[in-house]
């Protein structure tokens, strides 16, 4: 039995998959996987047998071959929103690869975790840049890239985050595609996006440390504006912006690949409950996140 956490990326999504760095905050929920052993490899999620056609029984073949271990059948609990951006397959792949090594007594150390992980998360996503299965491996508040892989952020004052589901989200692989298209009819106009979008991050990890909430929001307002200019947001993304600012955010922004999914504001104690009786009264489903002050901890990843 092995269980991994959902994430909300802060700042840096689609740029990260360019090199820069994106921050990320883990749920505190998640899944949880059971591994037993069997003759025949099987998956079950929430209860349900997936069929040998569906793409998440290749990808559990292709986890079990990365790390060398014979056949098992899965049981899978959800315990998160799935399909709205909150990294519900990343945190399957980890608590997957959790727990089959652990029925097979295999040390999995955090590059072995996230290499297998991301073949996992190929057969969905194409070529994710494994912020979401890192995030869901390790928690807390990280900051990633491809190079460096994650690395623990500090956290200067209680975050309070509010997460609205606007609507399913789209297709990470069909957004990434979407951010190419306009890398590749703007040339030096998307450049300069993508190098302000990583000083936002840089800014942003430095609010976080410095528990400078005023000014990370602004950073979130700024980042939202330009992942709009790449065609991500949607008519229910910006109303979920606006009433959670109008409601008293620091700031909002669409939160993951966008085109859908989910929007996540900054707040405080006092305007966290605002935002989502805002948004509930608006009919979206909402979530509250809290994390708490930490100092910063390598996470010790390399890339394979
Ligand atoms: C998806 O949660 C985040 C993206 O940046 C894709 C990725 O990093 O793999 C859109």
């Amino acid at each position: 039995m092995a269980s991994a956490n959902g994430k909300v990326i802060l700042c840096g999504e689609h740029s990260v998959v360019y090199g820069g760095d994106a921050l990320a905050v883990g749920l505190p929920y998640g899944v949880e996987a059971r591994a037993t052993a069997a003759d025949r490899l099987s998956l079950a999620i929430d209860g349900r047998v997936v069929d040998s056609s569906q793409p998440a029984i290749e990808a559990l073949t292709r986890v079990l071959r990365r790390l060398s271990l014979p056949e098992a059948a899965v049981d899978v609990e959800l315990h998160m929103p799935v399909g709205v951006g909150l990294g519900a397959s990343a945190a399957m792949a980890v608590a997957i690869t959790r727990a089959v090594s652990e029925l097979y007594q295999r040390t999995c150390d955090l590059s072995t975790l996230l290499a297998a992980a991301h073949v996992w998360e190929s057969v969905f996503h194409g070529t994710p840049s494994g912020v979401d299965a890192a995030c869901a491996a390790l928690g807390g508040c990280i900051s990633f890239n491809t190079r460096r892989g994650p690395v623990t952020t500090p956290v200067g004052a209680p975050l309070h985050l509010a997460i609205a589901v606007a609507s399913p989200a789209s297709l990470t692989k069909s957004m990434i595609e979407r951010v190419a298209a306009v890398r590749q009819r703007d040339g030096a106009g998307f450049e300069q996006t993508l190098s302000r979008v990583h000083q936002i991050v840089d800014a942003a990890r430095s609010a976080i440390a410095n528990g400078e909430h005023g000014l990370l929001g602004a950073l979130l307002d700024e980042n939202h504006a330009l992942l709009c200019q790449w065609g991500l947001s949607t008519p229910g993304i910006e109303t979920a912006c606006r009433a959670a600012r109008t409601a008293g955010a620091f700031g909002a922004k669409l939160t993951g690949a966008g085109g859908g999914g989910c929007v996540l504001a900054l707040c405080n104690a006092v305007t966290q409950p605002l935002v989502m009786n805002a948004w509930q009264r608006l009919s979206f489903q909402t979530l509250a996140v809290h994390l708490e002050p930490s100092s910063a901890q390598m996470a010790n990843v390399e890339r394979s």
